[in-house]
């Protein structure tokens, strides 16, 4: 019996020195030492010993499955620290092989317009402003002096969320400058850019979303002297000194007197070509004295202050800075186009 333990112990330890996975550890601890195993089988007949006998085999079953049971011990630990390493030099990452470059994108031309627009207004100590894009009629319309009726607030020109035409989508910038004065203290100069929305059918230059940017000073003594000189100011530094602009009569609900203001096409000089339709001008901005009514409606005494505002479109403000001929590139974003700019 000493005989067939001393040969478990060297079969099994031979045996383990060759394993090369942790499934074969299991095997082999099944073969020895399990239930069925052989070093079991041998324990089973120790009955069979004399009493002498018995405690020394005993003892030295003992001996051979502790040894047994260490070894796999070591064994495994030894197969699972290999596994790892070889894991780990396997994952590991080159840092020294040459990074790939990352492409770097640009800012759209409407958006660097626009940041030239804004520059120019900080520079004359306005602030810029954030508003909705989902309004309340009452400031759309209402505040600003467009009455129940008003053609601008048909159904077909714009897009309401319920039937009682409360809720829009703004169609103007302007809503802001009512919100200007009720949220400010005065006097006051801002520009609030953002987005608009009409039901209009796409072509070279109508979208049913484009951009405005509002404008609006109230201060005592403003006049229409000073909206065309800021106006012009901005056309100058803007397209280049010496753009030519020019002011149209015109008619908003909430301005008093009103006008138009466009800058010389800049394809053809004023001669009349594709780009400006013939007209040899190119239409940028709506604007204004603001109307006694409105800032009466907002709280503000017409015979104290007055003030201006205008709306231009920043679309077309960005096709005369860069020189693009249809409104639909502005907004398909073909990097072959915006890498131009
Ligand atoms: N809101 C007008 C428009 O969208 C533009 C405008 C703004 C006119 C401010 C006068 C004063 O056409």
């Amino acid at each position: 019996m000493k005989e067939t333990l001393e040969r478990i112990r060297q079969e099994a330890l031979s045996a383990l020195e060759g394993t090369q996975a942790i499934q074969e550890l299991e095997t082999l601890r099944v073969k020895y030492l399990g239930k069925k195993g052989e070093l079991t089988a041998v324990l089973k007949q120790m009955g069979k010993l004399s009493a002498e006998e018995r405690p020394v085999v005993g003892q030295l079953a003992n001996e051979v499955r502790a040894t047994l049971e260490r070894a796999i011990d070591t064994a495994s630990q030894n197969l699972e620290k290999a596994a790892l390493e070889a894991r780990l030099k396997a994952e590991a990452v080159d840092v020294t092989i040459p990074g790939k470059a990352a492409v770097l994108g640009r800012r759209h031309p409407m958006y660097t317009a626009l940041s030239e627009i804004e520059h120019i207004f900080v520079g004359m100590g306005f602030t810029v402003l954030d508003g909705p894009e989902i309004e309340l009629a009452t400031y759309n319309f209402d505040k600003l002096n467009a009455e129940e009726g008003h053609p601008s607030r048909d159904w077909s020109d714009t897009f309401y969320f319920d039937q009682d035409s409360r809720v829009m989508l703004r169609s103007q910038t302007s809503p802001m400058q009512v919100r200007a004065m009720e949220s400010m203290s005065l006097p006051i100069r801002i520009i609030a850019p953002g987005r608009v929305y009409r039901k209009d059918e796409v072509d070279a230059t109508h979208s049913p979303m484009f951009h405005q940017v509002e404008g609006m000073v109230i201060d005592k003594d403003v006049t229409m002297a000073d909206l065309k000189g800021t106006l012009n100011l901005l056309a100058e530094q803007l397209f280049g000194k010496g753009t030519v602009t020019r002011f149209r009569p015109h008619h908003f609900p909430f301005t008093e007197p009103s006008c138009e203001m466009d800058v010389q096409c800049h394809k053809c000089g004023g001669v009349g070509c594709p780009t400006c339709k013939g007209e040899g001008w190119i239409e940028l901005l709506g604007a204004g004295m603001i109307h006694p009514n409105v800032l009466r409606m907002a709280g503000i005494d017409p015979e104290e202050y007055s003030g201006w505002a205008f709306g231009m479109g920043l679309e077309r403000t960005a096709m005369r800075r860069f020189k693009i001929a249809d409104l639909r590139l502005i907004f398909e974003n073909d990097v072959r186009f915006l890498e131009q700019f």
